[in-house]
């Protein structure tokens, strides 16, 4: 038997910010984010074929269907270049909470466009990859980068941004799934945001400076405590435990609470397990190690 295919990681974000700018005539919402990724992450196993079959096997069979945005990311990218013929056996070990604002499936998909590209040896050019990462999802072009990362448009438009000093996060999961579209459909123009505090961060990161961390904010936060109050009672248990600032990623319900060192976080992560919230410890992942992590475990000798 050959060694099984090598795990590599495929990380969550983080949303720093996320400003809700207005309506767009397609339906989406105009955004400004600053997104982050952390060091919390799904594993996948690529095996590479000549049979042209595409197969996938995940931890979590709920999430073993067609639709799965790993088999959609690899059936997008064979056809892009036109060889029916390559194939791949695919295995998907969850650790990402599903529907939980980590980007868990943006990621899985993005990583499989970005190893199966590296194993099949169809060299297809970044721009093209980002197209078709759009195609999947409006966080999935974010992920074909990783690190940290300024955020425009339905969520497609990305500017890599230079790394942050490394940060610990306590995340906190509140037990209840919420779909993206259904929390957007809840958005009214009282909930709009400004910029300001996208580009007061992104200043910031630009010149290394201590990152503001009074200036992050999430315009979905309202929605999501008023209607879910599972959410807002998770927030206040971190705060009660010590975080002094709490804040929810992307369409929630996951909240993070962000420290500068890690002794800060693992203090109030072990005072919120001992209350009885779910809760992980985690940190930021820099654009460079993102890199070096997901490409790492796929060269192979002569590359
Ligand atoms: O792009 P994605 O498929 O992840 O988006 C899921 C849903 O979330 C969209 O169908 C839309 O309803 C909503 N959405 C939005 N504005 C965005 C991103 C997502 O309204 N910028």
């Amino acid at each position: 038997m050959p060694p099984p295919p090598p795990a590599v990681p495929a990380y969550a974000k983080l949303n720093l910010t996320l400003a809700v700018l207005g309506k767009r005539a397609d339906g989406y919402h105009d955004l400004a984010s600053i997104f982050q990724t952390i060091s919390l992450h799904d594993s996948l196993r690529f095996g590479v074929t000549s049979d042209g079959v595409l197969d996938l096997a995940v931890s979590e069979p709920e999430l073993q269907t067609p639709e799965n945005l790993v088999l959609r990311a690899a059936a997008l990218l064979r056809a892009q270049v036109g060889q029916p013929a390559l194939g791949a056996h695919i295995e998907l070990e969850k650790e990402i909470a599903v529907q939980g604002g980590l980007g868990g499936g943006s990621s899985n998909a993005a990583l499989t466009l970005l190893a199966l590209d590296q194993l099949w040896q169809t060299r297809v050019p970044m721009g093209q990859l980002e197209a078709l990462a759009a195609r999947l999802g409006s966080d999935v072009p974010f992920f074909l980068h990783g690190g940290t990362a300024r955020i425009a448009g339905r969520g497609e438009k990305v500017v890599p941004l230079p790394d942050v000093k490394l940060l610990s996060f306590v995340l906190a999961k509140p037990a209840v799934r919420l779909s993206t579209a259904a929390i957007f459909g809840r958005v009214t123009p009282d909930h709009y945001g400004s910029t300001e505090d996208t580009d007061a961060l992104e200043r910031a990161i630009i010149a290394h400076a201590p990152l503001p961390l009074d200036r992050l904010s999430n315009s979905l936060e309202p929605i999501v405590f008023a209607a879910y109050p599972e959410v807002a009672a998770a927030r206040d248990a971190l705060q009660a435990a010590g975080a002094p600032l709490v804040r929810m990623s992307g369409s929630g319900p996951t909240l993070y609470a962000p420290f500068a060192t890690r002794e800060e976080a693992a203090e109030v992560y072990l005072r919120a397990r001992s209350s009885g919230l779910a809760v992980r410890l985690c940190h930021s992942i820099s654009g460079t190690e993102y890199w070096a992590s997901i490409l790492g475990p796929l060269l192979v000798d002569g590359d």
